[in-house]
């Protein structure tokens, strides 16, 4: 089985990211397998978690989690022309400490959306420039 983990970019309640992701999770073929994976409890990325004041648990807990993936789908809105903090946060604490991220050789995919008329366009492309790392 291919474990594909779907991460939002959106914490809000009634998401359009996330009920699109609701309706691509049951497309994937036989052979895969899904599982949402939650970035709305991270703490803000702090290099001091790196040192003094330790890894928090919530950190440890998440790189474990996209460790045990295949592959990763991304569904986000755009702010500002770029990617909601949430999602920037999760992806870098999961990037760190430097050298071991756990995003490395991981396929992924990216949706984005916006009712706007660009459609997230520029989110997406934010994503992908992050991603290049
Ligand atoms: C802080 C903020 C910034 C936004 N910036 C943009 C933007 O630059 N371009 C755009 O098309 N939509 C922008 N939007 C609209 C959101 O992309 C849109 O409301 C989206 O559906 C929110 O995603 P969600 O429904 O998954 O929460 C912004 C919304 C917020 C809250």
């Amino acid at each position: 089985m291919t474990k594909v983990g779907i991460i939002v970019g959106s914490l809000r309640t009634s998401s359009f990211s996330k009920q699109v992701a609701d309706n691509v999770a049951p497309l994937f073929p036989e052979g895969y397998v899904t599982e949402f994976v939650e970035i709305g409890h991270l703490p803000l990325f702090n290099q001091d978690y790196e040192g003094d004041l330790g890894t928090p648990a919530e950190y440890t807990e998440f790189r474990n989690t996209v460790k045990e993936l295949d592959a990763v789908l991304f569904v986000t809105p755009e702010y500002n022309r770029s990617i909601p903090a949430a999602l920037k946060n999760a992806l870098d604490v999961a990037s760190r400490p430097y050298g071991e991220s756990v995003w490395n050789g991981k396929p992924a995919a990216i949706i984005s959306q916006s009712p706007g008329a660009l459609a997230g366009f520029s989110s997406n492309h934010n994503l992908r420039q992050v991603l290049s790392f």
